[in-house]
């Protein structure tokens, strides 16, 4: 039986020209296979919604930026930001291919540890460094970026319990141009809170500063403000080379490369917005080199995390339903949603179909499957009409998603890497009942027990 449809009439765009002859294409891209396996086989086996990574894709994007970096300055150091994707093969990865840890918690310390990390290949940084973290990150030799006054005492205090000196670095935050300044984290350069601090800390006389980090924010489209921020940064550490006579090992510039996910509002597509990696590469080696003093070349920490794994990773997701909205507009519900794709609040995803499908392209709401007004991925995406059991396959989301996915309503999906031969790996397995189940404590008085004497079969028993 085929239902009624009202018909409504569109003005078709077969893509919008732009000056830089960019255009939404007419014909939208068919992505059949993930980093060489075929998208029915990986459902087939795994279900549907599914991530996928490919690991050819992750060892060729963080050689490619080491590279830029490695040939242009003689000390270059990658701490792998946990927070944009903690999946342990993830991380394993960027630990084989010479990456420290980047961790800002308890828990992310946690899982570097359960990984095998020694202290001496991890950076602690973030603004909620529990007192015992601090006091194990101090013993196992991890280079700790302090962020405020509190933290000083903490390892004070630490430096006193161990009756030695304990050397950490700093993080700042300082103006590179870039707004909103992120100014809440560590001591601000400008305003003298920075050299404030050191001050304090010399008199303390239990600790010793030797690096400084800032991070200047995320998707930073402007390779010259990283260069004011190198600059300034460096120029302090020779100021506090000046007044306490500790010299910096160490310069960490944080993260922020983008990736190719374009943020919502961006008119450009990535290809004309995006500088290459070489044009960072060059204007942070470049002001190292001015700002430095001969014979000194302190080691460039740089935290890429976005840049590195973004596109590696992909989603497949299906059709469960179509709809036609009251204006006429053709909708989509998905099995994957925000819940899956948190980023999809900021960013717009290359939305590629899983297999040809014929007919005529018109604007269409991408929803996911949540019971929420707030779960759309795509808001105006130009699709053939699909069928429920159609797949799109949705891609650059290996930045972030994995992390801030939410365990709302739908259980969390698989995970697969692809490996360099093609081989299938799963590195996450889907959740089900028990995940959910497993911290949760039913107090015995509300458990509910069958009652006999009713139809509606099941009450707390406390309840009467
Ligand atoms: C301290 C620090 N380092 C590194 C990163 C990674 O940034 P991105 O993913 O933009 O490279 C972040 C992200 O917020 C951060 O806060």
């Amino acid at each position: 039986m085929q239902t009624y449809e009202k018909p409504v009439i569109h003005p078709l765009h077969s893509g919008l020209m732009n000056k830089f002859a960019g255009a939404t294409p007419a014909q939208r891209q068919v992505k059949s296979a993930i980093a060489g396996v075929a998208v029915e086989e990986l459902v087939e086996q795994y279900g549907s919604p599914l991530f996928v990574y490919s690991e050819r894709t992750l060892r060729r994007q963080f050689r490619t930026i080491r590279n830029a970096f490695a040939t242009r300055y003689p000390d270059v150091t990658f701490g792998w930001s946990y927070k944009t994707n903690y999946l342990k093969a993830i991380c394993a990865i960027f630990h084989q291919e010479g990456a420290m840890a980047e961790l800002v918690s308890k828990m992310e310390y946690d899982k570097a540890k359960a990984l095998g990390l020694p202290g001496n290949q991890i950076i602690l940084n973030g603004p909620h460094k529990p007192f015992a973290t601090l006091e194990a990150a101090v013993r196992d030799g991890v280079t700790i970026n302090i962020d405020h006054l509190d933290e000083i005492e903490d390892l004070e205090a630490i430096a006193t319990q161990l009756d030695r000196p304990v050397t950490v670095g700093l993080r700042l935050n300082l103006d590179a141009g870039i707004q909103p300044c992120w100014s809440r984290f560590g001591f601000n350069l400008e305003s003298g809170q920075a050299m404030a601090a050191i001050q304090r800390i010399a008199q303390g006389g239990k600790l010793r500063i030797n690096g400084l980090h800032s991070h200047i924010g995320t998707y930073i489209l402007d390779p010259n403000a990283y260069a004011r921020q190198v600059e300034k940064m460096v120029q302090f550490g020779y100021e506090i080379e000046a007044t306490q006579g500790w010299r910096m090992d160490y310069i960490d510039i944080g993260g922020g490369f983008p990736s190719r996910s374009r943020l919502k509002g961006a008119y450009h597509a990535a290809d004309v917005l995006l500088p290459t990696i070489d044009e960072y590469a060059d204007a942070i080696c470049d002001a190292m080199w001015k700002a430095l003093k001969p014979g000194h070349t302190p080691k460039l920490i740089i935290e890429s995390g976005r840049a590195m794994v973004d596109e590696a990773g992909t989603l497949i997701t299906s059709v469960c339903g179509t709809k036609r909205l009251p204006n006429g507009t053709r909708a989509y519900v998905m099995d994957a949603g925000v819940n899956l794709l948190f980023t999809s609040f900021w960013y717009r995803f290359d939305l590629a179909l899983a297999q040809p499908v014929p007919g005529v392209a018109e604007p269409s709401v991408i929803y996911g499957p949540l019971c929420m007004n707030i779960d759309v991925i795509d808001e105006q995406i130009s699709l053939p009409p699909l069928s429920r059991g159609d797949r799109l396959v949705v891609s650059t989301v290996g930045a972030y998603n994995n992390t801030q996915w939410l365990q709302f309503i739908e259980y969390r999906p698989n995970v697969l890497l692809v490996t360099e031969s093609g081989d299938v790996e799963l590195i996450r397995a889907a959740e089900d009942i028990t995940d959910l189940e497993r911290r949760e404590h039913l107090p015995p008085r509300l458990a509910l027990q069958p009652i006999r004497d009713r139809n509606d079969s099941f009450t707390p028993t406390g309840g009467r």
